[in-house]
């Protein structure tokens, strides 16, 4: 599994207002979106394009556009759909498929409550949001579940990531034969006793669209 931190100094800078308790909720998710974008940038650097013949208004030439099958964007209900505008701003025409995992705040374990996916994904590259990279259960559940439906390319993209769930994810993807990258603002300390993200920002979702 290959994991990248973007290190940008613009990265780091939204990401300390991000952490702010003092960040209200719809600066949080201006943050969050313009977070996102900066980070596909990095996610998508190997998005698989075609050669595409056009004519400029001098002479004709062959540039590239996003090969067929498009890809596939899945936000992980619900924390993951902050971060779905933005990426969708770098890749309009990707298709959007989505998954919802739900973690037992006692055992920390993840189960799917939710899914909008196609049947299969042969060929499929797929970019998955999750802000949280936290215990790793249900990021680790989510590319298992792509990967059972023929995914053979998997991005996640986090805002923040620690450094168990990163642990936790390379020991259970370890029989997965597709590529798996994460592509992170930030690997943070460590996880608390109640698996939150330390110095980490919250509760993303509860940040992002209030307590309910
Ligand atoms: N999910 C969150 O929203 N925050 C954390 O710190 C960990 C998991």
């Amino acid at each position: 599994m290959r994991v990248h931190v973007a290190d940008h100094p613009l990265i780091a800078h939204k990401l300390t207002y991000l952490r702010d308790r003092r960040t209200d909720t719809p600066t949080f998710r201006r943050l969050a979106d313009e977070l996102v974008t900066l980070l596909a940038y990095e996610a998508t650097r190997d998005v698989r394009v075609a050669p595409f013949d056009i004519e400029t208004p001098v002479g004709p030439t062959t540039g590239i556009h996003l090969a067929n099958p498009k890809p596939l964007v899945v936000p992980i209900l619900r924390a993951g759909l902050g971060m779905l505008d933005g990426m969708m701003r770098m890749l309009p025409t990707a298709e959007v498929g989505f998954l919802g995992l739900v973690r037992d705040e006692v055992t920390l374990e993840a189960s799917t409550y939710a899914n909008r996916l196609p049947e299969r994904l042969d060929g499929r590259q797929v970019y998955v949001l999750d802000p949280m990279l936290a215990t790793g259960g249900t990021l680790a559940m989510a590319v298992r579940y792509l990967v059972d439906r023929g995914a053979d390319d998997i991005t996640a993209i986090t805002l923040l990531s620690a450094p168990e769930g990163i642990e936790r994810l390379q020991a259970e993807l370890r029989d997965v034969v597709a590529p798996v990258s994460v592509v992170t603002g930030a690997i943070d300390e460590r996880l608390d006793e109640h698996g939150y993200i330390v110095p980490g920002l919250g509760d993303a979702g509860d940040r992002l669209y209030g307590v309910v």
